[in-house]
């Protein structure tokens, strides 16, 4: 078994105990959320043969009979042929950096204002809403919104649902969450799903006017030891571009592939 491999096996099973229904449609499975959570995509079925660009289009479909987003999330290694179907659907596809930790990486020393939070933890519905924050202002520049507008962002009602599914997550195990927390006001966060063996580094964020800190490596090093010490084996990431890589590269991340999302055209 490969790292690639693994991560297949991960993708297949991560929707399927997160709350998804699984469709298959030919050589693609589409995950349907049933309940609180995030949606999630199509994605190849383990073993399948080439994507065809109909394969594609039927999904698009559904997707739209659905409701659901039109999205769809692969290793382009693992299926090459997703690629030219999906733009041959009139997709466009995004490249990221897969990233996997190395065996023997050396985390920097703890960040003294980065901490786990449980399911329980006051600044939890502040922890989960300051990715949103920090993913409108795409990049690794400062940016403009920071303590104030995260207190704005946390008067919508939205985010005490977004928290309470975070914290059965945690509750339950299926989630570790790490955040930044300087004078009681959280700076960034970042969280991981762990899952036989296998553990994925999802939404790290910071506060737009908070970067370049060093609060991102803080968080993405407690996420790593958290990891660990849930036995976890195989840590990984997709990073959103080459300067986040940089960024997780200095956590002990290294590149094993390329992730690919396709989406309509906007
Ligand atoms: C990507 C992101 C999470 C990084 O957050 P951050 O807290 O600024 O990250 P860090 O401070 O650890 O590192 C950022 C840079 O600051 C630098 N830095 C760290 N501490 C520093 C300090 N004390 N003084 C000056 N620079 C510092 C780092 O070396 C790094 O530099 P580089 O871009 O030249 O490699 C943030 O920019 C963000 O939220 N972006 C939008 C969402 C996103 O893309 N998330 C990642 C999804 S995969």
């Amino acid at each position: 078994m490969t790292i690639l491999d693994d991560l297949e096996r991960y993708y297949d099973s991560v929707p399927r105990t997160g709350g998804a229904r699984a469709e298959e449609l030919g050589s693609l499975t589409l995950f349907v959320q049933q309940g609180a959570g995030w949606p999630y995509y199509a994605r190849p079925t383990p073993g399948a043969g080439p994507v065809t660009a109909e394969e594609v289009h039927r999904v698009r479909l559904r997707q739209r009979e659905l409701g659901v987003p039109e999205a769809f999330e692969w290793v382009a290694e693992t299926t090459p042929s997703l690629r030219a179907a999906a733009e041959a659907a009139g997709l466009a596809v995004h490249e990221h950096p897969l990233m996997a930790l190395a065996a023997d990486a050396e985390q920097p020393p703890p960040h003294p204002e980065v901490r786990l939070m449980g399911a329980d933890d006051p600044l939890l519905r502040a922890a989960v809403t300051v990715p949103a924050l920090a993913f409108a202002e795409p990049g690794t520049a400062l940016g403009a919104a920071g303590p104030a507008e995260l207190t704005a962002a946390l008067a919508d009602p939205g985010t005490a649902d977004r928290a309470a599914h975070v914290s059965a997550r945690l509750a339950s195990g299926a989630s570790g969450l790490a955040a930044a927390v300087r004078d009681g006001v959280v700076l960034a966060s970042g969280i991981h799903n762990p899952l036989d063996g296998v553990a994925e580094v999802v939404g790290v964020g910071t506060l737009p006017r908070m970067r370049r800190q060093g609060l991102a490596l803080g968080v993405t090093s407690a996420l790593v030891a958290d990891a660990r010490a849930r036995g976890v084996g195989l840590v990984f990431l997709s990073a959103g571009d080459e300067d986040v890589a940089r960024i997780y590269a200095r956590a002990g991340f290294r590149r094993v592939g390329t992730a690919l999302i396709a989406e309509p055209v906007s």
